[in-house]
């Protein structure tokens, strides 16, 4: 994956297993990423129930519906048997050379007991750029910042995880206050370019994206990333526009209107 971006590269990490996180921290460390991004709201995986009921798993199993929906697929399909099936590259380790293992590894359960005493030693480890990713928690926006993250990440993993966890943008406000400064990214549920402008008004650094662009990398691969990209961007621009906002650097609080009481 390094070799193969020229561009700011930022490596997400799991605590699967400490040792095996901690050499991935070196791994991306030797290979030039700026940032690291500690996820830390799968402290086990959510119940997707919606998986269950499709039958999705890891790895693929070739159900009847599975061979009728490549069947009605031969683009996917063909691209599957010429390339093989996709490898989980950071699993694939002389004892996981295959995607069977490599799932196998990834199915275990996050390390549940990872505390703010590994996210020190996270810090230790890794001196640029660090961000803690699935807060919530104006408290615990503080506490990491105070820890040395240089920013948090707001997130409900995009509904994936708790179910009744509160949506991102009903707490931005209070993590914005909390981080006193320190970049807040944000992310859960951004659909249109005017959603990501009202984040940037509430004070938020930048916006995340999700399912969105993986809806274009399915639909029609790097070009409909492309496509998704340059719609979410013309919406924010035309949103400025209609605002009376000359230049997106100049949003503020003073574009939002408090929604009335219920
Ligand atoms: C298929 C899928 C896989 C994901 N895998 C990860 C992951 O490995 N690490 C992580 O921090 N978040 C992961 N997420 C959560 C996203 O990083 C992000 O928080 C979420 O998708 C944002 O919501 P959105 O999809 O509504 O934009 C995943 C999300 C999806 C849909």
């Amino acid at each position: 994956m390094a070799a193969s971006c020229d561009g700011d590269r930022w490596f997400q990490l799991y605590i699967v297993e400490r040792q095996a996180a901690w050499d991935m921290i070196r791994r991306a460390l030797e290979t030039g990423y700026s940032t690291l991004v500690v996820t830390v709201d799968v402290a086990v995986n959510g119940l997707r129930e919606r998986d269950i009921r499709n039958g999705f798993g890891m790895p693929l199993r070739y159900t009847p519906r599975i061979l009728l929906d490549g069947a009605l697929h031969p683009h996917w399909t063909l691209n599957l048997l010429r390339h093989g099936m996709p490898q989980l590259a950071n699993f694939v380790t002389a004892r996981s050379r295959d995607a069977h293992s490599q799932a196998a590894l990834l199915k275990r359960q996050m390390d549940a007991s990872f505390d703010w005493d590994a996210l020190r030693q996270i810090r230790d480890l890794w001196p640029r750029r660090l961000l803690v990713k699935g807060l919530l928690n104006p408290q615990d926006a503080s506490r990491a910042i105070a820890l040395g993250a240089d920013g948090v990440i707001v997130s409900n993993h995009g509904g994936r995880q708790l179910d009744s966890a509160p949506s991102p943008m009903t707490v931005l406000d209070a993590m914005v206050a909390a981080a006193k400064g320190a970049p807040v990214l944000v992310d859960s549920g951004f659909r249109r370019g005017a959603d990501v402008v009202k984040a940037l008004a509430m004070g938020a650094s930048a916006i995340l994206i999700g399912r969105p662009l993986l809806y274009g990398m399915a639909a029609a691969g790097g070009d409909g990333v492309d496509a998704v990209i340059a719609i979410l961007r013309d919406e924010v621009d035309r949103t400025l526009a209609q605002i009376g906002c000359p230049e997106i650097g100049l949003l503020s609080r003073d574009f939002i209107m408090p929604a009335a009481p219920i």
